[in-house]
């Protein structure tokens, strides 16, 4: 089995964008608190952050955190959130049957965003709220000061305004499980007034209007024309979530997970395109993905509590990730580069506990799961502008998606330093396959690095007494002559292979 890939520097794509390697904090289970909060810890802050969480966000190479929610979003009331802990309420998050005692609001996540490096991303709430209170967080954040709101925010001790720059108008509204769902057309004009007076108070913010909860919902498509035709002029970006899991053994179709990624991009790239032409428009919409994982949704840990149990901090969605979610995690960030001309932005949900790559003890350890890998040396090593590719490979038959190609894979090139960087997936169950790749385009390269994740049993998952015994390994394989490359893809297995 042998896969080639043709490289040239003039088949660019785009560059290769911060943004791409985005997460996701929500006020959902141990997120917040025992995730990034918790005062007491051995490694916490004066702000009561945890420090190895920090060391963590940083490692992983994380560039924006969106924030609050999620669900969560749709019910919160920002305003119990700041000023004097003792004096904030303890309010019932309905989206996750949970409690939430407001320790944390936005001063202390944006003084996280600060400490970590991480650029903030908020959400506001238009799902029991609307124009009014979207425009006061906005004030709160965003405004120096003289206003009812901006001093509020002086007098709780930030000076100086936090001039947050991406906004997302609300979460998942197309979805029925939402608090305050909504027709498209609702939440179109909703979205719109609300994004038009937004901007009436910072005409610098970028803003995020939602798109659908996943290619699977009834709606998609005709909810991305439809919300765009109400808002198309007075918004940046529109959002996109997809979550995956390995459904009923069938390990192919998940290991394909990112044929409807790109699917799921070019629909709405195309939706966005067609209300462009229709509507006269200049500008353009891109996407902002900024909910993608893998998810086990079925399983009992995302279930939330029930009854008169309304626990603050419970332990839910705490996924334990194993190989194969590694691969895939991987392989929806080479379709995220790939569509770099059209995904501005993207978010991984979420960042700790609660779906994540990082997973802490309350009082305790901090580790890292597989899927924290790829992730963080994608965003490490990708640089400069994304190549399109041409790849001939074997293919493998899929029950959901047909016939797919067993090799998946980007390239990025980094005109000033020279190092062309290859992210790779051999999607077979079975079978390894040799990477080929052909590097007339870029002649004298040689291997800096070359690093394979795969383990004989792609089932084997992290936990806290065992982070590091599989973990991407060197490949020996990967070898230069003669102007291509050459390399031994495991099957199950994700890749990076550096050149310089
Ligand atoms: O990330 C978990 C949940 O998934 C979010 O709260 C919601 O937006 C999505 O359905």
């Amino acid at each position: 089995h042998s896969a080639t890939l043709t490289l040239d520097p003039a088949f660019v794509v785009g560059p290769v964008r911060r943004r791409t390697f985005g997460t996701f904090v929500e006020h959902l289970g141990r997120c917040v608190y025992t995730g990034i909060y918790e005062p007491g810890h051995p490694t916490a802050d004066a702000d009561g952050f945890r420090g190895d969480v920090l060391e963590l966000t940083r490692e992983l190479g994380v560039s924006t955190v969106r924030y609050p929610g999620g669900n969560f979003v749709s019910g919160y009331r920002w305003e119990d959130g700041v000023g004097p802990v003792e004096d904030r309420p303890t309010r019932l998050d309905l989206a996750w049957h949970s409690s939430d005692p407001n320790t944390v609001g936005v001063d202390e996540f944006l003084r996280w965003s600060k400490a970590s490096g991480t650029e903030p991303m908020m959400a506001v709430n238009l799902g029991t709220r609307g124009v009014q209170e979207a425009l006061d967080l906005l004030e709160y954040c965003n405004v120096p000061g003289g206003s009812f709101w901006s001093d509020k925010r002086r007098a709780n001790g930030a000076a100086d305004p936090y001039r947050v720059k991406m906004w997302c108008l609300g979460n998942e509204m197309d979805g029925p499980w939402q608090i305050g769902h909504k027709t498209a057309e609702e939440y179109g004009r909703l979205a719109a007034e609300t994004a038009r007076a937004m901007r009436m108070m910072d005409p610098n913010i970028e803003l995020v209007v939602c798109g659908s909860s996943s290619s699977a919902m009834p709606t998609f498509g005709e909810w991305e024309r439809v919300v765009l035709s109400e808002a198309y002029e007075h918004v940046d970006h529109v959002s996109a979530h997809a979550y995956y899991w390995e459904e009923d053994g069938d390990l192919a179709s998940f290991l394909a997970s990112a044929v409807d990624m790109d699917h799921f991009v070019e629909s709405v790239a195309a939706t966005a395109d067609a209300v462009r032409a229709a509507g006269k428009h200049t500008k353009r919409i891109n996407i902002s993905f900024d909910e993608w994982n893998v998810w086990y949704q079925q399983r009992a840990e995302s279930r939330p509590p029930t009854d008169d149990d309304w626990p603050v901090a419970p332990v839910l969605l705490e996924d334990r990730y194993n190989v194969a979610d590694a691969v895939v995690v991987g392989n929806l960030l080479i379709s995220l580069l790939r569509n770099t001309h059209r995904v501005h932005a993207a978010s991984l949900a979420q960042l700790v506990n609660v779906i994540a790559p990082i997973m802490t003890e309350p009082g305790g350890r901090a580790w890292r799961q597989t899927t924290f890998h790829p992730f963080a040396l994608t965003s490490k090593h990708a640089a400069g502008e994304v190549l399109r590719v041409a790849v001939e490979s074997p293919v493998q038959e899929t029950t959901r998606f047909g016939d797919v190609p067993v090799l998946d894979a980007v390239a990025t090139h980094d005109a000033e330093t020279g190092e062309v960087v290859i992210f790779a997936v051999n999607r077979s169950v079975t079978e390894a396959v040799t990477l080929d790749v052909d590097l007339r385009g870029f002649p004298g390269l040689q291997v800096v690095e070359a690093l394979t994740l795969a383990n004989p049993d792609h089932t084997w998952q992290a936990t806290a007494d065992d982070a590091t015994s599989v973990l991407p390994q060197v490949n020996t394989t990967a070898k230069v002559a003669d102007d291509r490359a050459r390399a031994e893809l495991p099957p199950v297995s994700w890749s990076v292979v550096r050149l310089g």
